[in-house]
């Protein structure tokens, strides 16, 4: 049987400045008959990632392939298996895998680094898989202040973009750890939901003048660590105000991806503030992995951790969806759902 599928393309590479939704296009291709060991997906939900924006600058030394322009932009989705010409996966599965920006996906794809696997049949619902539960969300939120920093109770904790899909997370999983957080976010929409919803003792404005007096305020000594998704300015802000010794976790650096003047962090306070700085990705702790999944099942079962989603709908709707992420469209993760998902 043969298909043809609409798909997302990157039209240009675009080094520095703001991702637009033009910088893409939507377009029709076919797809030849399957081969050996290729499976047919219909994604019913993409990952909305920041990742990606180092992938369409045309610099091949991001640790992520580039996107060929004209080619299918591809991510992280849930997806169900239409046809499959691999042993041990079925028409009507479920699996959570990389997906191609299209309405039909081929299996694996062209820039292949992630395994597919069965959507865990916990997880009902498939933006769950990408948020809460998915690598990129609640897994790199538990392994960045679990295994890499090490959050203690009775520690102070500053988490950047802290209404985003990681930072929400990796706060509230240092609350459960009994540690006091204060999240950093842009708007006072986003400030409420942290303190009043998802249990931060205090959250501030990134951008106020005075973030280095309002920290030194709320944390007497300074913070005892840092999840940094942000770098840039306001990195250096809270690395200068924190506890001697402290440790910092860099989770991402989105301040910087639109802008290679952003990186203004100097490493002084890791002399003066006898600052451990560690950056990480959650596949540097395999082993971790199946625990940090049951953990963040049974938080969310509980009511102890509270899963937040931006869901937009359509394949149309990708483009746009990627390109808010930079400017603090999304409250958690940002997902693009499809009709399918509700089915
Ligand atoms: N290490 C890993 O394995 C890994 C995995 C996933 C993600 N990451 C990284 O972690 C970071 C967060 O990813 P995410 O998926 O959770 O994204 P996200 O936080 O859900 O979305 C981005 C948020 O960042 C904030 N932001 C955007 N531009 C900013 C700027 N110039 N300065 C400060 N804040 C800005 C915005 O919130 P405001 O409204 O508050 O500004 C926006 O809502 C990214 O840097 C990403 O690359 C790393």
């Amino acid at each position: 049987m043969s298909f043809t599928t609409r798909f997302v393309s990157l039209s240009r590479y675009l080094p520095v400045g703001r991702v637009e939704p033009e910088h893409f296009t939507v377009a029709a291709k076919h797809l030849p008959e399957l081969q050996d060991g290729q499976v047919l997906l219909r994604p019913l939900a993409f990952s909305v990632d920041a990742t990606l924006r180092g992938q369409v600058t045309g610099d091949e030394s991001y640790f992520l392939p580039q996107i060929p322009l004209g080619e299918a932009v591809t991510g992280i989705g849930v997806s169900e298996v239409v046809a499959s010409r691999l042993p041990g996966r079925a028409p009507g599965d479920r699996v959570v895998s990389q997906v191609e920006w299209a309405d039909l996906s081929v299996w694996p794809t062209r820039d292949h680094w992630l395994e597919m696997t069965p959507l865990d049949p916990r997880i009902r619902k498939p933006a769950h898989a990408l948020g809460v539960f998915g690598l990129l969300g609640g897994l790199t939120a538990y392994t960045g202040i679990v295994e890499a920093g090490r959050a203690q109770a009775g520690e102070t904790v500053v988490v950047s973009a802290a209404a985003g899909n990681v930072g929400s997370l990796a706060g509230q999983i240092a609350r459960i750890r009994g540690a006091r957080v204060i999240g950093l976010a842009g708007s006072e929409q986003k400030r409420r939901i942290l303190t009043q919803k998802l249990g931060f003792d205090a959250a501030l404005d990134y951008r106020a003048a005075d973030l280095a007096e309002q920290l030194q305020a709320l944390t007497p000594g300074g913070p005892d660590l840092y999840f940094d998704a942000v770098g840039g300015a306001v990195s250096q802000t809270v690395m200068n105000v924190m506890r001697r010794p402290a440790r910092v976790v860099v989770c991402g650096l989105i301040s910087t991806y639109d802008d290679d003047t952003a990186w203004t962090v100097n490493i002084k306070p890791l002399y003066s503030n006898g600052l451990t700085l560690q950056g990480y990705t959650p596949l540097q702790f395999p082993q971790a992995l199946p625990a940090a999944l049951d953990h963040l099942v049974d938080w969310v079962e509980t009511g102890q951790l509270i899963p937040l989603e931006t869901e937009r709908h359509g394949l149309d709707a990708l483009p746009a969806a990627f390109a808010g992420l930079f400017r603090g469209e999304n409250i958690g993760k940002m997902v693009v759902t499809t009709t399918q998902a509700e089915q």
